[in-house]
């Protein structure tokens, strides 16, 4: 089979994203890479097309609007980009109480991480499901696994994210298609607003991992077939914690560390 595919991969201008792409590339794959920061994607095609010889495309696109989609399936079809990997990565987050979040932003979250990624795996999981093969990975999180204050719409949506992941998997494993959720812990990036993670310390006291090496594990994941990729120890071992702390003890630290739950992050 000769015909010529592509890796896609939203929000693949930094971060996990780019990693993702890299990783890609080097594996002899096209990139078709999307993004909503623009001159981003110009360097990245550059770097790209310079370390490896594939071929790349870029598209500009905000990714949290409703008919997101279906617009980025149609210039797919448009340009007749057959899609052999699916990396649904884009993502943001932010700190507030659920009934501090301005409507507008809560929508976007809730597009992003839900409407967009569920029906680009719909609609481009349907064409790898007739071509009997196709890797889809969903970025989701370790914050998938509890029901944390202030952060309520990123648990949530990840949750989404996670629990669609693995039934897709099901599904799709029967006709040789692979579905991965990639649940990341803390990872050194710039999804956090610096004024209230600092990485450049999470980093140093080795409670981050670098967005390089959580790409590599969710990629190797995803084409062994996994269900769900946690990578690295200590993420597992957070995860644990996570899982077992009772709900009376967040709240309680939730009461005490209240003024940090008050103020809206500005990312
Ligand atoms: N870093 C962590 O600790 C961590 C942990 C667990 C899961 N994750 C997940 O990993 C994924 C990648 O995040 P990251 O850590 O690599 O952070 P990042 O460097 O900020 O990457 C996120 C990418 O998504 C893009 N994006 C955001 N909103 C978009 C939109 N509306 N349309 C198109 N692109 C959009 C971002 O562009 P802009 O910056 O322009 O918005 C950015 O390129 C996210 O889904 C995140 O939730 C991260």
């Amino acid at each position: 089979m000769n015909e010529v595919t592509f890796a896609l991969v939203t929000g693949g201008t930094s971060g996990i994203g780019w990693e993702c792409a890299r990783i890609l590339a080097g594996g002899k794959r096209n990139i078709l890479l999307v993004s909503n920061q623009e001159e981003e994607l110009i360097k990245c095609k550059a770097i790209l097309e310079q370390e490896y010889t594939v071929q790349v495309i870029t598209h500009f696109q905000d990714l949290s609007l409703p008919t997101s989609a279906e617009e980025l399936y149609r210039f797919c079809l448009d340009n007749k980009l057959e899609i052999e990997v699916l990396v649904n990565n884009a993502g943001f987050f932010f700190f507030s109480e659920v009934v501090q979040v301005p409507v507008e932003r809560a929508s976007r979250m809730i597009n992003l991480h839900v409407h967009t990624t569920a029906l680009l795996c719909m609609l481009i999981g349907r064409h790898m499901k007739e071509r009997g093969r196709g890797y889809v990975m969903n970025v989701a999180s370790i914050a998938s696994y509890k029901d944390f204050p202030g952060i309520a719409f990123y648990a949530a949506t990840k949750k989404f994210i996670r629990g669609f992941s693995r039934a897709m998997h099901a599904e799709m494993k029967y006709y040789g298609v692979h579905v991965t959720a990639l649940c990341p812990g803390a990872t050194a990036t710039n999804l956090y607003d610096p004024n209230v993670i600092d990485v450049k310390k999470g980093m140093r006291w080795g409670i981050m991992m670098t967005g390089n090496d959580v790409a590599k594990a969710g990629l190797r994941g995803m084409f062994k077939n996994k269900p769900v990729v946690i990578p690295g120890f200590l993420t597992k071992i957070m995860l644990i914690f996570a899982i077992l702390t009772p709900h009376w003890l967040i709240y309680m630290v939730r009461v005490k560390w209240r003024h940090f739950f008050d103020q809206p992050s500005v990312k």
